[in-house]
């Protein structure tokens, strides 16, 4: 990446479930430095996520009001490029867990509050970690539609239980790009 962006993470769940400190821990480990996590308004939330990266209790919109910035909307109408990484100074991304049907929170909580532009990142709904993953590997120089994305995945238990996550997952030499740790919670919850 010639000129890295700050990525943000803007932390919209009440809380910090195991399921989302999996998928923030993930994103940390796949983007490295410049990592900032925002809207973090609760003490104990900004002491756990300070060892993934930095972390304020203000929204992007208000801590990066100066900066060009761009969130990363299902809903955007236009794809992120890799020329956006080098144009903006902060990619937004939504500190949100996904539904089944996405509900288009990134869109109400996040981009309507701003006047950031948007970006998406194809028509399917990915993990944080994926879009983190799918992000990276656009700042790097790949073209959104060059990259492999499941439609969802089967999380099989026994011979007779399994989990559909509803989701799509990038996918590397054919595999599924997992959050690490979200099989085996999947397993003991
Ligand atoms: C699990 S998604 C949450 C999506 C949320 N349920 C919604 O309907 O907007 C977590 C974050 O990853 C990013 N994301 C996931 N899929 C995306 C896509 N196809 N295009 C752009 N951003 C995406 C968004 O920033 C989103 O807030």
């Amino acid at each position: 990446m010639k000129r890295k962006p700050i990525l943000v993470i803007e932390h919209c769940e009440p809380t910090l479930s195991e399921w989302l400190m999996l998928e923030y821990k993930h994103a940390a480990k796949l983007w490295g430095d410049k990592l900032v996590f925002t809207r973090v308004s609760r003490k104990k939330t900004s002491e756990v996520l300070q060892h993934l990266g930095q972390v304020t209790s203000k929204k992007a919109k208000d801590f990066y009001a100066q900066r060009k910035c761009v969130v990363l909307d299902p809903q955007a109408k236009k794809p992120l490029t890799s020329k956006d990484c080098a144009t903006f100074d902060v990619l937004i991304i939504g500190g949100l867990l996904g539904y089944e049907n996405p509900q288009g929170r990134t869109k109400t909580m996040i981009a309507d509050e701003t006047a950031f532009q948007t970006r998406h990142l194809g028509l399917l709904q990915l993990s944080i970690d994926g879009a983190v993953f799918v992000t990276k590997a656009i700042c790097l120089g790949m073209n959104l539609k060059d990259i492999e994305i499941a439609q969802e995945i089967e999380i099989v238990h026994d011979a007779v239980h399994s989990t559909i996550l509803p989701f799509g997952y990038p996918l590397i030499n054919n595999t599924p790009m997992i959050t690490p740790g979200l099989v085996k919670y999947l397993i003991k919850s």
